[in-house]
């Protein structure tokens, strides 16, 4: 495939073809199995193009393993997954697998950077070597990345230089540097001081904002509420709450007000950390089963 010299500030591309539809991501009945262990059960989930979805859910819910499926990094069990309307299955050769891993840009928590390179070599190491991008458009490119994330003065610079929340907008830099269809993210805070998060967060705010396809797999409930699409609750390896983030974290279902439990927890809003977050969850999913207890009885239901 011919390399697409991304734009820093243009809208992504649609993808070609009228058969791939609405949906970027369209996954059905996605199982994974480690061992004795499924983690995964019977998962649908789909990302309309340009839609920003957080993924969002207790520790060992299963957040990563689904994320880390839809480009193969793990083999699912059983279940299908379209992207762009290609499907993916187990018998996809080395190069096709490539094919469809470098069409979703993926940001670990962990940033990934090589760190005996510079920032520029970093982003433009892909491009040059998967994409066939000359070296002098990959470089023009990475600069413009780089400013579009703030880093203009680093390119330079090598990753042990740069703060965590400076390699982290280099990650992000660098999956957009190969004109990704959907982005992923696990986690992309998670690593950081938290007076560094703000800053990523920022970027990939704007990312949401100029319409890029997006999977956020996050903790930061500030984000998933006020920049996400849609809000996907992962519980036990399944989906068990979905929708509106205002609806999801609204904890109020079907539209009533606020049950007893919840001034316990409103004063923790946004949580920033792991542990609160899942703390939120049990919360949220403790008042669904309380109300809809007392909404049982109130209407005289066993
Ligand atoms: N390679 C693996 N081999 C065996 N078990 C695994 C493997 N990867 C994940 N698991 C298990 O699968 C479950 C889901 O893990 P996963 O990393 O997807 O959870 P998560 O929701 O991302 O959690 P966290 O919020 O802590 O990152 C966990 O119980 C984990 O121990
Ligand atoms: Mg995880």
């Amino acid at each position: 495939m011919e390399y697409q010299r991304p734009s820093a500030s243009a809208q992504p591309e649609a993808a070609p073809g009228a058969s791939a539809g609405a949906l970027m991501i369209d996954v059905r009945g996605l199982c994974k199995v480690f061992g004795e262990r499924q983690v995964l059960h019977d998962i649908d989930f789909s990302v309309k193009r340009g839609e920003c979805v957080a993924v969002i859910g207790p520790s060992g819910s299963g957040k990563s393993t689904l994320i880390r499926c839809l480009n193969y990094l793990e083999t699912p069990t059983s279940g299908t997954i379209w992207i762009d309307g290609k499907e993916l299955h187990g018998q996809l050769s080395p190069a096709e697998l490539s094919e469809v891993r470098r069409e979703l840009g993926m940001v670990f928590y962990n940033f990934n950077l090589f760190p005996h390179m510079s920032v520029l070599a970093n982003i433009t190491l892909a491009p040059v070597q998967v994409r066939r991008a000359s070296r002098a458009q990959a470089e023009q490119t990475a600069r413009e990345l780089l400013e579009k994330v703030g880093l203009k003065d680093k390119a330079d610079a090598y990753p042990s230089q740069l703060s965590g929340g400076q390699k982290q907008r280099v990650a992000i830099a660098r999956a957009l540097a190969m004109n990704p269809k959907a982005l992923l993210f696990d986690e992309p805070t998670s690593a950081l001081d938290p007076e560094l998060v703000g800053e990523v967060l920022k970027v990939m705010r704007g990312l949401a904002e100029e319409g890029r396809t997006m999977v956020v797999v996050t903790h930061e409930m500030g984000f998933a509420r006020s920049v996400a699409d849609r809000v996907v609750f992962l519980d036990q390896g399944r989906i068990v709450e979905q929708g509106d983030p205002e609806e999801v974290f609204r904890l109020s279902p079907r539209g009533r007000s606020w049950p007893a439990c919840a001034p316990a927890i409103w004063p923790a809003w946004p949580p920033r950390s792991t542990t609160s977050s899942t703390h939120l969850y049990l919360a949220h999913r403790q008042c669904r089963r309380d109300f809809s207890r007392r909404g049982a009885e109130k209407v005289g239901q066993p």
